[in-house]
Formats: structure tokens, C-alpha cells, sequence
């Protein structure tokens, strides 16, 4: 199968394709010229789809992908710059959820969204897992409990810093600060440094966050577990518990529910700092 198959009936000629290929692997030899694939370079292709999602005509095929798994843009569905400023503004750390199982498709159609996180030469290197139940994030929830203990009890100088005895005590007492009595969590995994994937806790870090945007835009509220995180990067029965496969790492997770309640006004935060030049 050739690399670069174009449809030349349909291919206007107009290059776009070329321009946004980010390793330049397509050529239009002059303005108006079909495209043609730069010869030998065909394995450097990190299959983005840039070059077919942005033809006007369809008149492309590249490497892999086939033009069936494009999904067109519905420009009806565009929101105003306003509402893209409220979305944004809007999202909140829900620390107070619902106590109900949220149904799993939900859960996994914010999961889903991220898929579309930008990740570090295309190498979409994350993977998740989900505790979709109370009682499975309560589990891991305990195994990070275990862990801040053991932290406290050997003098960890984190452990002040974090005010980790007062989270242990309040769990311990059946209050739980670690997932904030979240119905669901969900951890991103991607392979510890030095393996296939170039930048993989930006990757994952970057998941989480369009996961947490996701959530805003499905009407689930999420918060950063950062503790299991931090638990998850040193605590054996925790990482077990989280089925982390051996060469990866967990990088990041979120809590996920329904928010008990909703937010009525914005909080202030601190003042662009921007040094502006040019
Ligand atoms: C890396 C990271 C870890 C966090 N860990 C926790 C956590 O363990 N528990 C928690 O309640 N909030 C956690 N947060 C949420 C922050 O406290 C929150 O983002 C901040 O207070 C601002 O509030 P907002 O997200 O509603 O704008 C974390 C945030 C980040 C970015």
C-alpha cells in the first residue's frame, strides 16, 4: 500500500495538507501540484491525521489511517469565546460528592475524552486505571492511609510539610480527607522515564487535566488525588491494588462524582504574570 494515497479527482491542489504536517513529510512541488510523500521519510509518520483532517475534499489517505475513522467537525457545536471563558473559570476541586456509584459509562466518557490530550511526539503513551466503585476507592484510599503512617511514624520530614498525621488520624476516625468520599477515581499511567515515550508525566499530567475538564463538561465534579498519587509513586500494596504494570508509573489521578452541590460564583485567582515582548 502506498504511504501518501491521494485521490487526485478530488485534490484542489490547495497544499494544506503539506503545511500541516508537523514532520514535513508531505511536498507540493509547486502552487496548485498534487502532494506527493517525501520519498524514504514514510516511518517518521507519528500518525497524527493532520494532513487528512484538514482536506477540505477528503482526497487523502496517509500510512495506517483510513479515512472512515475521521469524525467530521460539526460547526454548529462551536461555543462562543464567552462560553469558552466560563467553561474554563467554572471548573472547581469538588471535594463534596453524591454518595452514589456514578454509571461506568459515564465515568469511561470522560476517560474517553481525554484520548484527545496532546501527548509528546504523538506517542499517546497513557493509560488508566478506574476505581469505579465507593468501596474500590475506600480500598485504595486505605493502602494510602497506610502509607502516610508509615511515613509519620518514621519521622518523614513530608510528612510535617503535608500535615500528614492529621489526614491518617481523621481517617482512621472515618473521615476521609485522602478522596474526599468520592464514588470513583481514576489514575493515569504511563511508562516510567526512559521508555517508548519521550515525555510521558507530561503526557499523563496533561491526560488528568483534560479528564478534569471532561468532567465539567459531562456535569461530573473531579478533584487531583494528589496523596494517592504521591502514595502510588512509593507504596507497593497501593501500586498492586492500582494493577500498575511493571515500567510504568502513576503520574497523576482524579477523584470523580456527582458534586453534592454546585458553585455560584468564580474565585478570584492571581493576576496574570506575563512578561510580553515584541
Ligand atoms: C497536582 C495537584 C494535586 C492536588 N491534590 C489534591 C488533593 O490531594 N486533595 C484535594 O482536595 N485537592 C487537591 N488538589 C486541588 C487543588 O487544591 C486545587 O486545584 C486548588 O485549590 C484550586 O482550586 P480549583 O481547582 O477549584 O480552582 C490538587 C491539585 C493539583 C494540581
Amino acid at each position: 500500500m502506498e504511504f501518501l494515497r491521494v485521490d487526485h479527482g478530488s485534490c484542489t491542489g490547495c497544499g494544506m495538507c503539506s503545511l500541516a504536517c508537523p514532520l514535513h513529510l508531505i511536498i507540493q512541488e509547486e502552487p496548485g501540484a498534487t502532494p506527493l510523500a517525501r520519498k524514504g521519510k514514510e516511518d517518521a509518520c507519528i500518525a497524527c491525521g493532520h494532513c487528512m483532517s484538514v482536506c477540505p475534499a477528503e482526497a487523502l489517505e496517509v500510512g495506517e489511517l483510513s479515512a472512515d475513522r475521521f469524525a467530521p467537525v460539526r460547526r454548529e457545536l462551536r461555543i462562543s469565546p464567552e462560553q469558552a471563558g466560563q467553561f474554563l473559570r467554572t471548573r472547581r476541586s469538588v471535594r463534596s460528592y453524591v454518595d452514589r456509584n456514578v454509571p461506568r459509562e459515564d465515568l469511561l466518557a470522560v476517560l474517553d475524552l481525554a484520548r484527545w490530550a496532546p501527548s509528546g511526539h504523538h506517542s499517546q503513551p497513557v493509560r488508566w486505571t478506574l476505581l469505579a466503585t465507593r468501596g474500590a476507592v475506600l480500598t485504595a484510599a486505605g493502602h494510602t492511609a497506610d502509607w502516610m503512617r508509615g511515613m509519620v511514624e518514621a519521622g518523614d520530614p513530608r510528612a510535617e510539610a503535608l500535615h500528614l498525621d492529621g489526614v491518617v488520624r481523621a481517617f482512621a476516625n472515618g473521615k476521609d480527607l485522602i478522596c474526599r468520599g468520592a464514588p470513583a477515581l481514576a489514575v493515569a499511567l504511563a511508562p516510567q522515564p526512559g521508555g517508548h515515550a519521550p515525555t510521558p508525566r507530561e503526557d499523563a499530567v496533561i491526560a488528568v487535566t483534560y479528564a478534569e475538564l471532561a468532567a465539567h463538561g459531562l456535569g461530573l465534579g473531579s478533584c487531583w488525588a494528589g496523596y494517592v498519587t504521591f502514595a502510588a509513586q512509593h507504596h507497593e500494596p497501593l501500586r498492586a491494588f492500582l494493577e500498575v504494570p511493571d515500567g510504568y508509573a502513576v503520574y497523576g489521578g482524579i477523584m470523580l462524582g456527582r458534586p453534592s452541590f454546585r458553585y455560584s460564583a468564580i474565585p478570584p485567582r492571581k493576576e496574570l504574570e506575563v512578561a510580553v515582548k515584541g
